[in-house]
């Protein structure tokens, strides 16, 4: 940059550093997936607000409660970001969310605040757009005959982005396990409400004041006994989310007990492993590129997912898949 007399506004700027040695979750959400926004112009006509003001679900048509090619488009589009930026170890996402973790030693971008988070932020929101036609394809037309594979101006799909820093391994599946437990939570409600509007012909306010006070025993009842549907059998994108990573072998159980005494070991003496090389960091981003990213549906919140993919706690990548 040339030196002028305005450089000086450069010192006016600030960047916040995220700590050092956590894990960095950077989640982002779609915006007005359900609601579009409530903060539009008054000045603007009652038609074009009324527009505005409806929901990117049902602007386009998603199907309700799960939309499988909305999913999948949001599973796309994470699995672009964790290929583009092998500093992060694994996703996971659900509904119009997902959450990107960084391994706890990265260093990208100086751990800078915005830099990581807009980083994010737009790397899936371009995969997102660019990848909805192929997602919708399948897509039938809508009433006046505009395909669905094309987006509108007026409602283009935007996300927020957000960065927490969590101190510890415990931190950070606990963290986890939330967003898998409100999954479960939110699909177990979404698909009894659905099946009560859909197949069982109440109104939305009769479903909803019919819903209320029940305990998860009590949908998976209703689902049962009224619509003949075992919750266990819904595809597990819907009950389980969705997790991305690098796949490698699985490892074995004796692997884990090395790993285990190895933790131990560490936490008795209260020290980091050594930090490794710039050559050594070169070479493992090199073998992480050429890793398969795998997205699946599965527990997340048992030790097993975590146990036979130590890799992902490690930052170190594991051997190639037989
Ligand atoms: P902000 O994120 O605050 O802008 O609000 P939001 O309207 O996006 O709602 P929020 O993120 O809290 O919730 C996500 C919403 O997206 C859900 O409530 C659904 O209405 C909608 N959504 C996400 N996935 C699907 C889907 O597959 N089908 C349908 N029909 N709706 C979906
Ligand atoms: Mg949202």
């Amino acid at each position: 940059m040339a030196n002028s007399k305005y450089e000086y506004v450069r010192t006016f700027e600030r960047d916040e550093l995220l700590l050092p040695n956590t894990w960095l979750v950077v989640r982002i959400d779609g915006r007005g997936f359900h609601k579009y926004a409530d903060c539009l112009p008054r000045s603007m006509n009652a038609a074009d607000l009324a527009f505005l003001r409806s929901r990117l679900s049902d602007h386009y048509g998603f199907e309700k409660p799960n939309d499988v090619r909305a999913l999948n488009l949001m599973n796309l589009a994470a699995t672009h970001v964790v290929t583009s930026i092998p500093e992060i170890v694994l996703a996971y996402g659900v509904s119009d969310e997902y959450s990107f973790v960084f391994h706890k030693s990265t260093n990208l971008f100086e751990r800078r605040n915005a830099k990581l988070v807009s980083t994010v932020v737009s790397t899936f929101t371009a995969a997102y757009v660019a990848l909805w036609p192929t997602a919708f394809q399948s897509g039938s037309a809508w009433e006046d005959g505009t395909a669905r594979a094309s987006l509108d101006v007026a409602m283009l799909p935007t996300f927020d982005g957000r960065v927490v820093c969590y101190p510890s391994w415990e931190n950070l599946r606990d963290y986890l396990s939330w967003r898998q437990v409100d999954c479960h939570i939110n699909n177990l409600y979404n698909t009894t409400f659905w099946a009560l509007v859909q197949k069982g012909g109440m109104s939305h306010t009769q479903a909803e004041e019919f819903l209320k006070g029940t305990v998860s025993a009590d949908k998976n009842e209703i689902l049962w006994s009224r619509f003949g549907i075992n919750y266990n059998n819904e595809p597990d994108m819907f009950r389980k989310g969705s997790v991305i990573y690098r796949e490698y072998a699985l490892e074995t159980t004796a692997t884990r007990a090395e790993q285990e005494a190895e933790e131990v070991d560490e936490a008795w003496r209260g020290i980091e492993p050594p930090p490794v090389s710039k050559t050594q960091a070169e070479k493992m981003r090199k073998i992480r590129q050429k890793a398969k990213v795998v997205t699946r549906h599965v527990d997340i919140i048992r030790d097993e997912f975590w146990v036979q993919r130590p890799w992902i706690k490690s930052g170190k990548p594991g051997k190639p898949p037989e």
